[in-house]
């Protein structure tokens, strides 16, 4: 029997749905296939902004025909959207023929809710209101190599005023300290070359005595030829330690993913951020200090409620005093039960479309910039992946930079020296040398 995962939303879904296929495998799925010939379609969705429900909402009721034709065919829906309030209801109303909804504290109990489905139940719902327990039941089937995703902690205890993660994926809990150093060793002798260790709030995660910075020192004195990147982190918990066991590392990569999400400090202020621009750009003088040629990337979001031109001008002058290699930039999308969903002054669309096109036309001329200064250097690039339209093998470096080469043999896995011939956007070019 094969099984086919639609995933929406982040790595933290992505590393998900590498478990969900875990637990598929335990439930006699053995292989992963193409929708149509699936028998079981599972999606993983995501809740965060609304384009990304309505994609899924789009993609499930595709699926109608589907399981009208293919007898025994079964659908299930897990996921951030599946845990909203109201939404489980909502999608056996609108699409009465999926078979399963799982929450995201439901996912260990995927494996009996689909035994319930054979048994001939109606639509099985289970949707928990929290799940204590940190450590997994099967090992997830891993398709990112050269990289393994290693949760360290899941939920959020931040209430970002924007932000529904806190509801659909509950309060923070951190993984042990020897769980996460157990699985990184198992996954460094299987031949993995990047670890990322993930949660909401990285900066947040909390053993007993192991706090981020004592945890990230002891996964990058792992014995092996590997690299660390770690997602995502909070200004907030920002600590010249993490800076320093940064610097003491050359496993960890140069890279910080800092979201800032805007430049302006009322509008901080109203997203319950809890730090100014200025103590942001001082954190970013401090690792910079420290580790001169650190790249930082961000997340950014205009027309949050009431925002005014000035102050998502604000945000483009961080953008240029921050000198982001890149950012992920998003038009605030309200999400029922928050904070900010509750505000008056929502901007016009055509005023946050405005606003986005120009953010990002600003930070792609910064990366652009930023790749340009490459041109000529030698930098070490993990090689991820074959790129069969291009014809070329491509990886990242430790900043986090794409880069293409030519090879005759099949370099997947293997650390690359790369001299730079040309620069195009984000993406590099060069020669092995
Ligand atoms: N609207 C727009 N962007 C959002 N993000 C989170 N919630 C929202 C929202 N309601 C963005 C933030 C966060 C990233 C993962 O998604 O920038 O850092
Ligand atoms: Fe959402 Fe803020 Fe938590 Fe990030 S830190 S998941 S933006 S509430």
């Amino acid at each position: 029997m094969k099984y086919h995962i639609v995933t929406y939303g982040c790595q933290m879904n992505l590393h998900e749905s590498e478990k969900i296929a875990g637990i598929l495998k335990t439930a006699g799925y053995s292989q992963s296939a193409p929708l149509e010939e699936a028998d079981i379609i599972v999606f993983n969705t995501c809740c965060i902004r609304e384009n990304a429900e309505n994609h899924a909402f789009g993609n499930i009721g595709a699926l109608k025909k589907l399981k009208r034709e293919k007898k025994g065919l079964i659908i299930a829906v897990g996921g951030c959207m599946v845990q909203e309030e109201g939404k489980a209801k909502l999608l056996k109303e609108k699409f009465p023929f999926i078979d399963i909804l799982f929450g995201t504290h439901d996912l260990w109990h995927l494996r009996e809710l689909i035994e319930d489905k054979r048994k001939g139940n109606k639509t099985v719902i289970s949707v928990l209101d929290e799940r204590k327990e940190t450590e997994d039941h099967a090992d997830p089937v891993r398709t990112s190599y050269p990289n393994a995703w290693v949760n360290i902690m899941y939920g959020c205890n931040n209430f970002c005023s924007y932000c529904i993660v806190p509801y659909v994926r509950g309060r923070e809990r951190s993984r042990s300290a020897t769980a996460i150093l157990r699985e990184v060793e198992a996954l460094v002798r299987d031949g993995y070359r990047e670890i990322t260790l993930l949660g909401q709030n990285v900066n947040s995660y909390r053993d007993g005595e192991v706090d981020f910075a004592r945890l990230l020192d002891a996964v990058a004195s792992v014995e092996g030829n590997f690299r660390v990147r770690f997602m995502t982190s909070h200004p907030k918990d920002f600590s010249p330690a993490l800076v320093a066991v940064m610097k003491k590392h050359k496993k960890i990569c140069k890279h910080l993913h800092l979201p800032v999400q805007a430049g302006n400090n009322r509008i901080l202020g109203l997203m319950n951020r809890r730090y100014t621009r200025e103590k942001y750009l001082e954190e970013l003088a401090l690792l910079r200090g420290e580790i001169p040629d650190c790249e930082v990337t961000t997340d950014l979001i205009v027309a949050f409620p009431t925002e005014t031109e000035e102050e998502f001008e604000d945000t483009l002058s961080l953008v240029e005093a921050a000198d982001f290699s890149s950012a992920f930039t998003f038009i605030y999308s309200p999400r029922a039960g928050t904070k900010a969903a509750q505000m008056e002054g929502r901007i016009p669309e055509d005023v946050a479309k405005d606003r986005i096109t120009r953010l990002i036309a600003l930070v792609n001329r910064k990366t652009r910039e930023k790749s340009a200064r490459y041109v000529g250097k030698t930098v070490e690039i993990l090689c991820e992946d074959f790129d069969a339209k291009k014809g070329l093998y491509l990886g990242r470096d430790e900043y986090g930079r794409m880069g293409y080469f030519k090879s005759e043999t099949d370099m997947v896995g293997e650390f690359v020296n790369l001299k730079i011939t040309e620069a195009n956007g984000i993406s590099l070019y060069g020669e092995m040398v």
